[in-house]
């Protein structure tokens, strides 16, 4: 039985007189890795950036989780669990992996004068938030990096250490615009096995855009493709590969 974690319905968005999305509606399947495809400019970034409040549809409904989120605040929709790896801040440069970690964590009781009072109760939340972060890390293969200070990393562990931020701020939903561009073959099938990793141990859901068909259609379980603001295609990736439409829509540009 399909169970949609978000509901994307019949959405526009104009931009002065151009028209990025034109009654556009998808479906994101809780537990799958969903991926966004389609030529250049046909609106893939506009759709995620109305999913995650950047900016609001001028038609048409979200929803994550039965919320409908439609116009709310990017902050808000981020707090309810959808994280866009890119929106959480930047890993800081100076802070090791660990701290880039801690720093995310919600719940931080804070340096009030009632948690000052108490002591105990932070060094317990400290413990927890720890604890939490080396599970992640040890997960991602980060682990032994902890001390290490972020501009250290290469390009693949920094987009790691992007996931492990948006974990450890509690995202269940998480979306990624080509999260293997410009990263070397054997290191992108990597993060695409990390993700589908993510998708059955950690019950993540994911949504991605990514321009490199060849790697990432044989990770992913359903593709949504875009033409010039139109939703024109949908379904397995062994399907979708095969559909005229999608083809004309590469071939034609
Ligand atoms: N902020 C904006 N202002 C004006 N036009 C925009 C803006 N964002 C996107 N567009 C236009 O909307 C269309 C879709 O862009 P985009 O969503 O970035 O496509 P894609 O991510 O598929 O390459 C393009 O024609 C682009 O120029
Ligand atoms: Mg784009």
């Amino acid at each position: 039985m399909p169970d949609s974690m978000l509901k994307v319905r019949d959405v526009t968005k104009s931009f002065g007189g151009l028209v990025a999305l034109a009654g556009v509606s998808m479906d994101v399947q809780r537990n799958t890795l969903t991926i966004l495809i389609g030529p250049n400019g046909s609106g893939k970034t506009t759709l995620i950036n109305l999913v995650t409040g950047v900016y609001k549809p001028d038609r048409g409904k979200i929803l994550f989780d039965g919320t409908d989120i439609t116009g709310l605040p990017p902050h808000e929709i981020f707090r309810l669990g959808v994280a866009r790896t890119f929106q959480i801040p930047q890993p800081f440069r100076k802070l090791t992996v660990l701290e880039n970690m801690l720093v995310v964590y919600p719940g931080n009781p804070g340096e009030g004068f009632l948690s000052a009072l108490r002591r105990s109760g932070w060094r317990r939340f400290e413990e927890e938030a720890v604890e939490r972060a080396f599970e992640l890390l040890e997960f991602l293969k980060l682990d032994h990096l902890w001390n290490q200070e972020a501009e250290k990393l290469s390009g693949g562990q920094m987009k790691l250490l992007e996931v492990g931020r948006a974990l450890m701020a509690g995202a269940r939903l998480l979306i990624m615009d080509e999260p293997i561009a410009g990263v070397n073959p054997v290191l992108a099938h990597e993060i695409f096995k990390t993700l589908r990793k993510l998708r059955d141990e950690k019950n993540l859901t994911i949504l991605t855009i990514e321009h490199r068909l060849d790697i990432a259609l044989r990770y992913v379980d359903y593709v949504y493709v875009m033409a010039a603001g139109t939703m024109i295609a949908s379904g397995r990736p062994e399907d979708v590969v095969s559909d005229r439409r999608v083809i004309d829509a590469y071939l034609g540009g």
